[in-house]
């Protein structure tokens, strides 16, 4: 089982629909059985909430329902039973490296990484924005995780 947590600060727009997105992806891929996914927060003022109301319109238009994800909080145990922490910006990257015990540090990743060719590297917040914010962040969402999952098939056997 390979084990990957989206981070970005409030967990209610951003890493939710990343988590949403890529759990698809891995589906329609065949590999949801191989990869987990979930996502937390940095700094989360939502704790036990459903994802931004925004975020839920905006993922269920491209077929993604993220009704039942809850807010939560990074927990420094994460470290340890996840392979990827990927982060959404170069905040929440800082945030992730300032914490990670040493022997995890390797597994912190900027979430643009893995979409090289869009030369952004940062999935920028939506909450203070209008509605074409959200759409913007998950179409970097969607590079971000075809490029993720091409990586982990590469990388990880059982997820071919
Ligand atoms: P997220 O967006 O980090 O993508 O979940 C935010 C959600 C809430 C807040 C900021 C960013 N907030 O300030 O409450």
């Amino acid at each position: 089982m390979v084990r990957v947590l989206f981070v970005c600060l409030g967990n209610v727009c951003r890493s939710p629909m990343a988590h949403g997105l890529f759990h698809q992806m891995l589906e329609r891929a065949g590999a949801s059985h191989v990869v987990e996914v979930d996502s937390a927060g940095t700094h989360t003022f939502h704790i036990g909430r459903a994802p931004d109301p925004r975020a839920q319109a905006c993922a269920l238009r491209r077929g993604v329902d993220l009704s039942v994800l809850q807010a939560r909080r990074l927990d420094v145990l994460d470290f340890e039973e996840f392979d990827y922490l990927v982060a959404m910006d170069r905040e929440n990257l800082q945030h992730l490296l300032a914490i990670a015990p040493p022997a995890h540090q390797h597994k912190i990743h900027l979430f643009l990484e893995f979409a090289p060719e869009l030369h952004e590297d940062e999935i920028p917040d939506p909450y203070f924005g209008g509605p074409s914010g959200f759409e913007r962040v998950l179409d970097l969402i969607e590079e971000g995780s075809r490029g993720l999952l091409e990586h982990l098939q590469a990388v990880h056997r059982a997820t071919r």
